[in-house]
């Protein structure tokens, strides 16, 4: 329970949220909810032997911060919130995130998720892989449940993710503008499940069909900010169980870094050479001092204001909701998706 209770604590709805009777039983469903879908997902996480439930349920045992179910989770509000399909809904998009992130840590050749070593780092590359595929399969089977509209939502939503870091990996066409592409790569990874997760929510819980397209643009929006975020957290680790630098050290491209390398005053243009000659020369000391000085340079800040203004217009797309505790939720997680450290 203190782990669950910790989830929405740590997205400030708990600090935010608990002014008044109403406020404390949204507190309690979401966190509610929350256990609900971790023990769900428990009970679905098995394949037949042991070995192979180890491997397959090695991430979701590490942790994570569950923002994708908790999305869902109050967009339910908008309808009937006890509704059990809630719980299945959260669920699936939870998996379908634990997929991506064995695969990303392959091709981003990362060491370590959730403050644990990386799975192709433990077992292989080829069993990261595949064991993507099996959680992406079971997420398939369960989202089935739901019906056909699920199903296609579902396979939209995972098109255009592996889309997104199949852009991100072949990076800018020849001539196309680098933070536009980036923009487009990160609508696409991270928006699309982020904004499929509100409409999940709203889907299971029987919401008026009107309340969809503002969520889901507001889910969008709210993913271009997370992963804006994300791109800054990279560069000190904070609490995020990751590795520091990991982005810059594979060549991903992050806004603090395409805004250093299109600046051209000298500073920016020294801190840019030196930080690629840290990677070529492999020396990781040079690296992580550079990064603390992209983490204190303009270009950070100017990256974290672009995430504020995604993480305001989100928020600006739910004014033609109805005022009330879901839209007040919302609100504050978006604050919270800018505020973040893990
Ligand atoms: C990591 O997502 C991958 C991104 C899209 C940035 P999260 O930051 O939600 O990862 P967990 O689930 O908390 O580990
Ligand atoms: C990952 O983005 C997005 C998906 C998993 C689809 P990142 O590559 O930035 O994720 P982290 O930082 O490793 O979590
Ligand atoms: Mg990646
Ligand atoms: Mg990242």
């Amino acid at each position: 329970m203190s782990h669950q209770n910790s989830i929405s604590s740590n997205f400030g709805l708990a600090d935010a949220l608990s002014a008044t009777p109403e406020e404390r039983d949204l507190v309690k469903r979401l966190n509610t909810g929350v256990e609900r879908m971790e023990a769900s997902l428990e009970s679905n996480l098995h394949f037949g032997d042991a070995h192979t439930d180890t491997i397959a349920r090695y991430l979701f045992e590490a942790g994570g911060k569950r923002v994708r179910p908790l999305l869902a989770l109050l967009t339910a509000e908008y309808g009937d919130p006890t509704r059990d399909d809630i719980i299945m809904g959260a669920q699936v998009v939870e998996l379908i995130h634990l997929a991506t992130l064995y695969h990303d840590d392959v091709m981003d050749d990362a060491d370590l998720r959730r403050g644990v070593p990386t799975t192709h780092t433990v077992w292989s590359n080829s069993v990261a892989i595949i064991t993507g595929d099996l959680l992406l399969a079971r997420a398939s089977s369960l989202a089935s449940t739901l019906g056909d509209d699920m199903v296609r939502l579902h396979a939209a939503t995972f098109e255009r993710l592996c889309l997104g870091q199949l852009h991100e990996t072949t990076g800018p066409q020849k001539g196309a503008d680098a933070i536009a592409h980036y923009l487009q790569v990160l609508a696409d990874k991270t928006g699309s499940l982020i904004a499929s997760s509100a409409v999940v929510g709203l889907m299971t819980s029987g919401a008026p069909r009107e309340f969809f397209e503002p969520l889901r643009e507001y889910g969008e929006k709210i993913g271009v900010a997370f992963q804006i975020i994300d791109d800054v957290l990279d560069l000190d680790g904070g609490e995020t169980g990751k590795e520091k630098g990991n982005d810059v050290r594979n060549g991903v491209a992050t806004l603090p870094i395409l805004l250093a390398r299109a600046a051209s005053d000298s500073e920016s243009v020294s801190l840019v050479e030196r930080i690629d000659t840290a990677i070529e020369s492999n020396n990781t000391e040079m690296f992580a001092g550079l990064m603390d000085e992209l983490r204190r340079s303009s270009h950070t800040k100017d990256t974290i204001t672009s995430a504020r203004r995604w993480a305001t217009e989100a928020v600006a797309a739910l004014d033609i909701l109805p005022d009330g505790l879901p839209k007040k939720s919302l609100a504050r997680f978006a604050s919270r998706v800018i505020d973040r450290t893990n």
